[in-house]
């Protein structure tokens, strides 16, 4: 087992997650915004900080993703973010893309960015006390999107970044995400979602990347969000798991799921149906931001110093993520 391997299953397995806590302070400000609270960085540090240092970080949370400005602070216990996180047993990671920018050559399609001094920057993060990285793709679904350009563009910066990460000894979470946005059908995002996935581990491997030392990060199979059409739980399951089995080699240890704007419970129960009929070795997990935070963080903005009811909050919804990412997550659990 390699280094990078180890680093990927601690992250993954037992029923752990990631907490994509990587906003960037745009996001972030939206967010905070929305709940009617300022966004500098006092506020944004210490709601992070009331999330990383819950009670459930120990059993659930095996990564956090932090942004540029996050992993740079000293939380007000005196110890950095990192050290933190890494004493709640979790590891420390951080998007290293700096955002997706207009794709020349296409009318509406993006590239993600970041390429340039990324050696240098990783150094940095590893010093830091980051042992694992993300870097996020952005498709639009449409009859002409995505298209063979944004497709072959993003998988080639993709495996690019990752060969990087890889040559400093971090884990690379490969992510490209699939916008639920349109009125498409789960079967149309089955198929472009495959499509995306085939080229990036085609360009992964032209890379050289060591596919036992990396966490695929995709969109689950589903219908857009303007689309007439719902299917069930156990049907976004099946074309799931069908998708990453057909698209994903066999020696990736494991997929954490973004939630990409599936509601808290959606999100949960969506990923508990994938693992209730599993039947890859792939370890299936979550790496949520919105899906883990929002309720989190509406608590927080009713009263900033109740640090306590934050934290139950984030507790709660953690363990419903984690007992999902076993299968073993009820309605009756999340209402108890
Ligand atoms: O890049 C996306 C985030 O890491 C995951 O965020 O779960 O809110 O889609 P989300």
């Amino acid at each position: 087992m390699t280094e990078l391997n180890q680093i990927a299953l601690k992250i993954i397995s037992k029923g752990k997650g990631i907490l994509a806590a990587d906003e960037s302070n745009g996001t972030m400000t939206k967010r905070l915004e929305s709940v009617n609270l300022t966004s500098n960085p006092e506020n944004r540090q210490f709601f992070r900080e009331t999330l990383f240092s819950s009670e459930c970080m120990k059993d659930c949370i095996g990564g956090v993703i932090l942004y540029d400005e996050t992993i740079n602070q000293t939380s007000s216990f005196g110890k950095s973010i990192p050290e933190l996180i890494s004493s709640s047993g979790a590891i420390p990671g951080i998007k290293v893309d700096t955002g997706a920018k207009k794709l020349a050559n296409s009318a509406e399609e993006n590239i993600t960015e970041g390429l340039d001094g990324l050696r240098d920057r990783l150094k940095k993060y590893y010093e830091l006390g980051a042992r694992f990285t993300k870097w996020r793709g952005v498709y639009k679904i449409s009859k002409i999107y995505p298209s063979k350009l944004a497709i072959h563009t993003n998988a080639h910066a993709l495996a690019r970044y990752a060969a990087l990460v890889q040559e400093n000894k971090m884990v690379p979470i490969i992510e490209p995400e699939l916008l639920m946005d349109g009125d498409h059908s789960a079967d149309f995002c089955f198929n472009r979602t495959s499509e995306v996935l085939k080229k990036c581990f085609e360009e992964l491997i032209i890379h050289q990347i060591d596919l036992t030392g990396i966490i695929l990060k995709p969109n689950m199979i589903l219908p857009g969000n303007k689309s007439k059409n719902s299917i069930s739980i156990e049907e976004i399951s099946k074309k799931t798991i069908e998708c990453l089995k057909n698209s994903v080699p066999q020696e990736v240890p494991g997929i954490a799921f973004l939630s990409g704007g599936q509601s808290e419970i959606e999100a949960t129960e969506n990923l508990n149906m994938i693992n209730k009929n599993n039947d890859t070795n792939f370890i299936m997990t979550y790496s949520y931001g919105r899906a883990l935070q929002q309720s989190a963080l509406k608590i927080w903005s009713k009263n900033t110093q109740d640090k306590d009811l934050t934290q139950k909050t984030f507790n709660h919804r953690a363990r419903m993520c984690s007992l999902a990412a076993q299968g073993k997550w009820s309605n009756e659990l999340e209402n108890k």
